[in-house]
């Protein structure tokens, strides 16, 4: 019964501010395992979402002036428009705002706690804030928190816990009877190692120093731990708890929760600790994909260094973003995300192999055929080498893409690509063209070449499913020719049928230029611009446009001037912005609020003059009217430096 369902899911995404390349990893693949499961029968779910609640959230929210609802609600539509992009063909999007949502979760606290499974204590411990974990002492790498590296804060409060220690023996039982539950397998044993074996400790599971959460409906006051919240979305997700509880009789327990390596601790300790104690099945499998990085570092919105996929896509298609995201990088390991090398694998690749391979074939049987695909009648040498190699690829990729190795799977399609090319080389059509007896060879050719591509039309779907549109359109014919089945067959084109020319699908780059483009618009001033904005996380100018070209008359339209800072004191409702008193040169204070408190002191700044942008539309942030703001720049390690015009007075302006 369960067999021809798949379900499948990403994690839920913090919209605590702008998306980047590496959350839309994890999105595309699983994008792409959903339609390689669609195509070949199953019935599919693929839910993706929101975790929308969270100290972080109430911060940013706070800091932006507006309720965390109005700030989520914002976010939440970037995000979706974000995966229209990228064409993810989720079947559900769940918000954990969702009433729906919000009633599973309250349902489950309290039967957990009804049954003893949550109970009530004194947390003490040690809170990251911008990753809503606690962590015990020796948890810490270097005294900060081990996920990023920040300052963690001691907090001591009332709080519910989950009984984490009592399903620990359980849990590694299980985990030893479903070998395949946590991949890649390295991950198993850091979570017995790191995690499990020195002991599981009970986990707090709510929270009373901020209000932005899911109330425990019998104790007002405390808010359900963020984790608890997101992780059920899962199940909430299909109804579980609720009246309709039919999509979750349909596809529960799920067939891969697809995260990144930092939160798998969170799927494969938390999670199947809650399942268990709820009585429900636990998921098949777990699987901790690497991180993209960018220079080093981890790329992530807290950090900097975002590159904004809107921003690629625009430049060079959807389809090669995706391509890049699952071809580049085995799905298990990090690695780098540099501009090169996106560049480099779209020209030789996307534009040299495939697309060449397109345009030519299509070329020719215009040029050859006029337009109208020739029968296969006369074999010849080579053709069983390519036509073996096409009819086996569906099985090879299958074999990899069931182990979620989208690299490995890419590379074999792309050897057929590939074997299709030389087969035009060894064949060479234009030499065959020149002799009127050679016309049915020349056509067979072209026959065997048209069949190729629709064998690679079929299987390169899923990864990238407009460029197999385009193949398709240019192939012409009905569904049945692209039924994922039908890859492994040969000769489904009919003769006859009319062969369209297209524009090459993927332009070739001109390194050089595409390069020096994207560093002449590398907004190296965005970065202080936010700082100055009042943005609780920065980011680092990335190594590709986050912004678009201005003209100089839009950035006439900036009055810069200096200021003399006069007064400072924080804001009291908010942990990053400073109120600063500014003699502006007009003779009136102006009241400016700046997010840059983490980095200096209020007396440490009183005297100092700085760049105001005098003229930008007031705002009220954390209840202080902001005339302006003042430029700022990211310094190395999360550092903000604020520009300083020393020396010169008040009033000056600046060109
Ligand atoms: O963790 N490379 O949300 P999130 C690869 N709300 N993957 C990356 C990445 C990078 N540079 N940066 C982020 C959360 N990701 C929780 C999940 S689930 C019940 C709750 C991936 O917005 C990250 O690994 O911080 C994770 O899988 C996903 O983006 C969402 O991250
Ligand atoms: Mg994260």
């Amino acid at each position: 019964m369960k067999k021809d369902t798949f379900y499948i899911t990403t994690p839920i995404y913090y919209p605590s501010g702008k998306l980047h390349i590496g959350h839309s990893y994890t999105t595309v693949a699983a994008d792409t395992m959903a339609r390689y499961k669609r195509m070949q029968g199953y019935d599919v779910m693929f839910l993706t979402g929101t975790d929308e609640h969270g100290q972080k959230i109430e911060d940013r929210a706070k800091e932006a002036g507006v309720t965390p609802k109005a700030f989520v609600d914002d976010i939440v539509s970037g995000i979706k428009d974000m995966w229209k992009l990228l064409n993810i063909s989720y079947d559900k999007f769940i918000r954990t705002t969702d009433p729906e949502h919000v009633a599973c979760v309250q349902k489950i606290f309290k039967q957990l706690y009804d049954q003893g499974d949550i109970y009530k204590g004194t947390y003490k411990g040690l809170y990251c804030t911008p990753c809503e974990s606690f962590w015990t002492e020796s948890q810490l790498k270097d005294g900060k928190c081990p996920d990023c590296g920040r300052e963690v804060t001691a907090a001591e409060e009332e709080a519910y816990f989950l009984k984490l220690s009592k399903y620990a023996d359980r849990l590694v039982e299980y985990y030893e009877t479903h070998p395949d539950f946590i991949q890649p397998a390295s991950r198993k044993n850091e979570m017995l190692n790191n995690f499990i074996k020195p002991g599981l400790e009970d986990l707090c599971v709510s929270r009373t120093s901020f209000s932005w959460g899911i109330p425990v409906t019998f104790d007002p006051g405390h808010v359900v731990y963020v984790w608890l919240d997101a992780l059920s979305n899962y199940i909430s997700a299909l109804g579980y708890n609720s009246d309709d509880d039919s999509l979750y009789q349909k596809f529960w327990p799920a067939d891969i929760h697809l995260v990144g390596k930092e939160i798998v601790r969170f799927h494969t300790i938390v999670w199947p600790i809650m399942l268990m104690a709820l009585g429900l099945p636990l998921p098949e499998k777990v699987y901790g994909h690497g991180w993209l990085l960018l220079e080093g570092g981890k790329m992530s919105k807290s950090k900097g260094n975002v590159v904004d996929p809107v921003v690629l896509c625009q430049r060079y298609g959807v389809d090669a973003i995706r391509y890049y995201l699952l071809r580049e990088i085995p799905f298990g390991s990090d690695g780098v995300f540099t501009n090169e090398a996106l560049i480099g694998r779209i020209n030789s690749d996307l534009a040299n192999d495939l697309g060449n391979l397109v345009s030519r074939t299509a070329a020719m049987v215009g040029k050859y055929f006029g337009g109208v695909l020739p029968a296969e009648r006369l074999a010849g040498d080579f053709d069983e080498d390519l036509i073996t190699q096409a009819k086996a690829v569906k099985i090879a990729l299958e074999e990899a893409l069931d182990k979620l190795e989208f690299s490995t799977a890419l590379t074999e399609l792309f050897a057929l690509i590939s074997r299709a090319n030389k087969y035009i080389d060894e064949t060479a059509p234009w030499a065959l063209a020149k002799d009127e007896n050679n016309k049915a060879r020349l056509g067979a050719v072209l026959y065997n070449l048209c069949e190729t591509l629709r064998v690679a039309a079929v299987l390169i779907a899923p990864f990238l499913p407009e460029t197999a549109g385009k193949i398709r359109e240019t192939l012409g014919g009905d569904d049945s020719m692209y039924t994922w089945e039908s890859a492994g067959d040969w000769g489904l084109l009919k003769a006859g049928m009319p062969i369209a020319k297209l524009p090459p699908i993927f332009p070739r780059i001109d390194v050089e230029k595409e390069l020096a483009e994207l560093e002449a618009i590398n907004p190296a001033a965005s970065a202080a611009h936010e700082a100055a904005a009042g943005k609780a996380e920065k980011e680092k100018p990335a190594n590709v446009a986050s912004l678009s070209q201005i003209t100089i008359d839009d950035f006439a339209k900036v009055e810069l001037r200096t200021a003399v800072i006069t007064a400072c004191e924080p804001v009291k409702k908010s942990k990053k912005l400073l109120k600063l008193t500014l003699d502006d040169g007009s003779g009136q204070p102006r009241t400016v609020a700046s997010g840059i408190s983490p980095w200096y002191k209020p007396e440490e700044l009183v005297g100092h003059t700085i760049v105001l942008v005098a003229n930008l539309k007031p705002a009220k942030l954390c209840g202080v009217e902001s005339c302006g703001m003042i430029l700022a720049a990211d310094g190395p390690e999360d550092t903000v430096k604020v520009l300083f015009a020393d020396g010169l007075p008040a009033g000056c302006a600046i060109h």
